[in-house]
């Protein structure tokens, strides 16, 4: 284990500043003299005492201490690891963009409205749904504010249905949010081909379910073939069709959640539409609904009046109110416009094509390598956006784990891929390549994990003891997640 970092609290010295205030040319004003007792601090907070240099170094080797994807190949899968172009930093940074209050009068935030107007415009017709809040701010709040749709949906019809359908190969977040809905999961089994099992989803599509929550190619990079029968099952049964959109990257400008019968879709703006994340924010998950929702849809909205001016509309006395403060990360929106203006319909089709491609290259390099032995497909021939290998025979005949070899990859250079998810998978290894990729890339990865897999059949205890060239060696996962110490005691 290296050398304990310092954190910034434990550099500097007192008085120590990393700027200088011109002298004050106003009369001074102590906080007791305006604010009211009971809102007065009792002391003064503790704040690092720095200078500029010792900032600038400190995040600096914070920085380099971590893995990042402007400096290697990042396969998370579900993740969206994808190249940001910097030109959406630069369209974000503009003064107009990065100054706004987010209290600022709509007659004079005309372009920031018309911005979310148009990106509105542009993911509706993305998910082939006419109706578009952009306010939640991750996929996850996205699929909560779609839960209390629904439940508002059937409350206004006078039926009270409590149960959301949600097949095995989930995202986390779905049963999550939907308990925070105070909705009950009812899990739909995989059938062999890793699609939802029809015969499951008829039995257990009943009076008391209130939707379906689907993903769609599904977790394990599936596109599911059936899903006109799903939806004539869910819709036979009274209810409604949900669409994890979080990583639409596979289907951009080929299918439409709407044309395909859902009527609630979310979009991950940070994966699929290019933002930096990961590192918990800021994030982006607008919905997409249809006519039947679009009573209940999140106020305030962004409005086009008759005149061509925009302003936010209060006016949906259906609506199931404000599921976060002001409009959203308005930055987020900046970059995803310019995403989507910049690409074009054809360009956006482009991505998903080569995103496609992308992945299917690695599934069949990595078969041709020789993987296969160690890590064959977990299901079907080809993928869509993303891959799933099972770990299974690395596991019985070498003794390592998915575990073991994800940390051996970053000694070569390579973030890990995701692990241990979709949860159906034995030893599951997901990789999204991304069409950011280059074949270079993609070919040095294959060649990576073949060298890792021909190293651990002659001495497994290398890949057991892996990473060795990192900054810190094995981590306690669990406890990092579980105990997490997020700040040392001062
Ligand atoms: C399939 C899927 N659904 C939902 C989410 C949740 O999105 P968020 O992390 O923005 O809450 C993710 C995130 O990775 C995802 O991959």
């Amino acid at each position: 284990m290296s050398e304990r970092t310092l954190t910034i609290f434990e550099r500097g010295a007192p008085g120590r500043r990393a700027f200088a205030c011109p002298a004050l040319d106003v009369p001074a004003v102590k906080p007791s003299d305006v604010l009211p007792r009971d809102l007065l601090r009792a002391r003064e907070p503790l704040l690092p005492e720095v200078s500029e240099p010792e900032i600038v170094r400190h995040y600096v080797r914070l920085s380099k201490r971590n893995f990042d994807l402007d400096s290697g190949f990042y396969p998370l899968g579900s993740c969206t690891m994808k190249h940001n172009p910097r030109l959406h930093e630069r369209v974000a940074a503009l003064p107009g963009h990065a100054r706004l209050h987010p209290l600022q009068d709509p007659e004079r935030a005309q372009g920031a409205l018309e911005l979310m107007w148009r990106l509105e415009r542009a993911l509706a017709e993305l998910a082939g749904l006419a109706h578009v809040s952009l306010q939640p701010s991750a996929g996850s709040q996205g699929e909560l504010a779609g839960a209390l749709l629904t439940r508002a949906y059937h409350a206004h019809r006078g039926e009270q249905r409590h149960k959301v359908l949600i097949p095995d190969t989930a995202h986390g977040t779905n049963p999550a949010t939907v308990a925070m809905a105070g909705l009950q999961t009812v899990t739909v089994r995989s059938n062999s081909e890793g699609g939802v099992d029809i015969a499951d989803l008829r039995a257990k599509a009943d009076a008391d379910v209130a939707c379906l929550m689907l993903t769609n190619p599904n977790t394990l990079g599936l596109f599911d073939a059936n899903i006109a029968e799903i939806a004539s099952i869910v819709h036979g049964a009274g209810a409604i069709l949900y669409y994890d959109g979080a990583n639409l990257n596979a289907v951009m400008g080929i299918s439409r959640p709407g044309d395909m019968g859902f009527d609630i879709v979310h979009f991950n703006l940070h994966k699929t539409f290019t933002q930096p994340h990961g590192g918990g924010g800021p994030g982006a998950g607008p919905i997409a609904v249809s006519e039947r929702i679009e009573p209940y849809l999140m106020i305030p909205r962004v409005v086009r009046r008759e005149d061509g001016s925009f302003d936010l509309s209060y006016d949906a006395p259906e609506s199931i109110g404000r599921v976060r403060g002001f409009q959203g990360n308005y930055g987020t929106f900046v970059r995803a416009y310019a995403y989507i203006r910049s690409l074009g319909a054809a360009g956006l089709k482009d991505v998903s094509e080569t995103a496609v491609l992308n992945a299917n290259y690695l599934l069949a390099r990595l078969a041709r390598d020789g993987v296969a032995q160690y890590l064959p497909r977990a299901y079907g021939e080809l993928c869509m956006h993303e891959l799933v290998l099972s770990g299974a025979p690395l596991k019985r005949d070498l003794k390592i784990r998915t575990l073991d070899l994800a940390k051996r990859l970053l000694d070569f250079g390579f973030h890990p891929p995701t692990v241990y998810f979709p949860l159906l998978v034995e030893e599951a290894l997901m990789l999204e390549p991304t069409e950011t990729e280059t074949k270079e890339t993609l070919d040095a990865f294959a060649d990576a994990l073949t060298a890792i897999l021909r190293e651990a059949a002659e001495d497994p205890e290398i890949a057991r003891g892996a990473p060795y060239t990192t900054p810190v060696r094995r981590l306690d996962e669990v406890a990092a997640a579980k105990q997490p110490v997020v700040r040392e005691a001062l």
